[in-house]
């Protein structure tokens, strides 16, 4: 007998096949009793009739409880009602595991109460669905990469210093010193662009963030391209199509998922080249014609952000943000030293940042008062500072954020729900 997937039933119409997954619901009408078996590719419906099945089969399909484990056999069957247009007429159903009383029911959960049990909670469709279409987003991601030719380099997590602000470092004891884990895979990214050219870091970060807001974990999965001899305005175009790719991908492969997340897709449709592109000062007078109270010089918080995402249908680049708001290692416009060569890539209907990047300071004198300014102390950063004794050249790259990348592709609400076990602020449990 075959086992078949739900997803490929509709290649054995007329045949008998086996399928292995938990029972997702069950009811009963007069002599026959319907099972759903989910099986992670899907969930379809088997038809058990008493005339085909053994009398246990029967009675366990009568009180065989949700989620316990089962293996059905039967004919696959063209069925127009059903949603996946098949059904299975069983002829065997055998039990794998009996399951106790599941906590999940279809009732109305809180979160909290769902994300205690985020290990159960990801068998459901939505879920289910999420996490297929992060796959789909992170691999495409990769594939643009690699078929680019950058080379993936894997970038440490037990780190020496900070990458992005001493405010959001976790520590952690490293025998009888610390260490911090990484906030951003760039520096050795930086590294690895000066010993291979153009090289991409995917990796999970962590930011101590205190805050409880939707957009925020505090470990997350970022892929980080970094390319030697590559200035702004083509790092630009490049993340400009890796997003479209990412889209492509998604709507390509996840028509499904999409439906069962009830996301309006004209929206991500619209999501071709080219995305505007305007400068922090241009945004922060688009601010202010929609009649939002801002000064010049402060960064953008959520409320802002999604201001500005909302005035455009497409992804929406901001450049040139004041360099007092970024990062030390941000190289200054030649033009205008009080702004950064750096971007942001802000995804539309509200959702904001989802890309952090932008040109590296290449100059070693400049990097080093930076470091200076940043308070940031120096004996950690010297393998860092080689990179400009040795040969050092014009150099960018960014990282898009994978969770809040899928929560806006996904349409929904909150970052935490496009990671199989998310961590939060008030989350360490599964
Ligand atoms: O803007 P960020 O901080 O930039 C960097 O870390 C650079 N070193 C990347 C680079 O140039 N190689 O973070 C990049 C992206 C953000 O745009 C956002 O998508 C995501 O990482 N991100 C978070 N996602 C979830 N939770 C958080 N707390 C996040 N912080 C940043
Ligand atoms: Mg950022």
């Amino acid at each position: 007998m075959t086992w078949v997937t739900v997803d490929k039933v509709a290649q054995y119409e007329d045949q008998n096949v086996e399928l292995r997954g938990w029972i997702a619901n069950r009811r009963s009408s007069g002599k026959i009793r319907f099972l759903h078996l989910r099986d992670g590719h899907g969930v379809i419906q088997c038809v058990v009739m008493a005339n085909q099945v053994s009398p246990e089969a029967f009675e366990l399909s009568d009180r065989v409880p949700y989620e316990s484990s089962v293996i059905v056999r039967g004919t696959v069957k063209k069925e127009p009602r059903s949603p996946l247009g098949y059904e299975i007429s069983a002829n065997e159903v055998r039990l794998i595991a009996e399951a106790a009383d599941y906590p999940i029911s279809k009732k109305d959960h809180g979160v909290g109460f769902l994300m205690d049990n985020r290990h159960l909670w990801i068998r459901s469709s939505k879920q289910n669905a999420l996490l297929k279409l992060r796959s789909v987003v992170t691999n495409a991601a990769r594939s643009f990469f690699d078929e680019l030719g950058f080379v993936s380099v894997e970038a440490p997590v037990l780190t020496p210093t900070a990458c992005e602000g001493t405010t959001s470092l976790f520590e952690v004891a490293y025998f009888d010193r610390s260490a911090y884990l990484t906030q951003s895979g760039q520096l050795y990214g930086e590294a690895a662009a000066m010993a291979l050219g153009q090289i991409c870091v995917y990796g999970p970060t962590f930011r101590a963030e205190k805050s409880k807001t939707r957009r925020h974990l505090t470990e997350f999965w970022m892929i980080e391209p970094e390319m030697a001899f590559w200035e702004l305005p083509e790092t630009i175009d490049l993340a400009e199509k890796m997003i479209c790719r990412i889209v492509e991908a998604a709507l390509e492969k996840c028509s499904t998922q999409l439906k069962t997340l009830e996301r309006d897709t004209a929206s991500l449709e619209k999501a071709v080249p080219p995305f505007p592109r305007i400068t922090y000062s241009r945004a922060v007078e688009i601010l202010k014609e929609k009649g939002v109270e801002f000064n010049w010089g402060d960064d953008f918080g959520a409320d802002e952000e999604a201001v500005l995402s909302q005035s455009f249908d497409k992804p929406v680049f901001v450049t040139h943000y004041p360099a007092d708001i970024k990062a030390f290692y941000m190289k200054r416009e030649p033009q205008n030293p009080k702004l950064a060569l750096a971007v942001d890539l802000l995804a539309p209907e509200g959702y904001g940042e989802i890309i952090g990047g932008g040109q590296r300071e290449d100059s070693l004198e400049m990097l080093e008062h930076r470091i200076a300014e940043h308070g940031l102390p120096r004996e950690p950063l010297e393998w860092y500072l080689d990179l400009r004794r040795y040969g050092s050249v014009p150099h960018a790259g960014f990282g898009l954020g994978i969770e809040r990348a899928v929560t806006w592709i996904a349409g929904i609400h909150h970052v935490r729900e496009t990671i199989a076990f998310p961590r939060l602020m008030d989350r360490l449990y599964p």
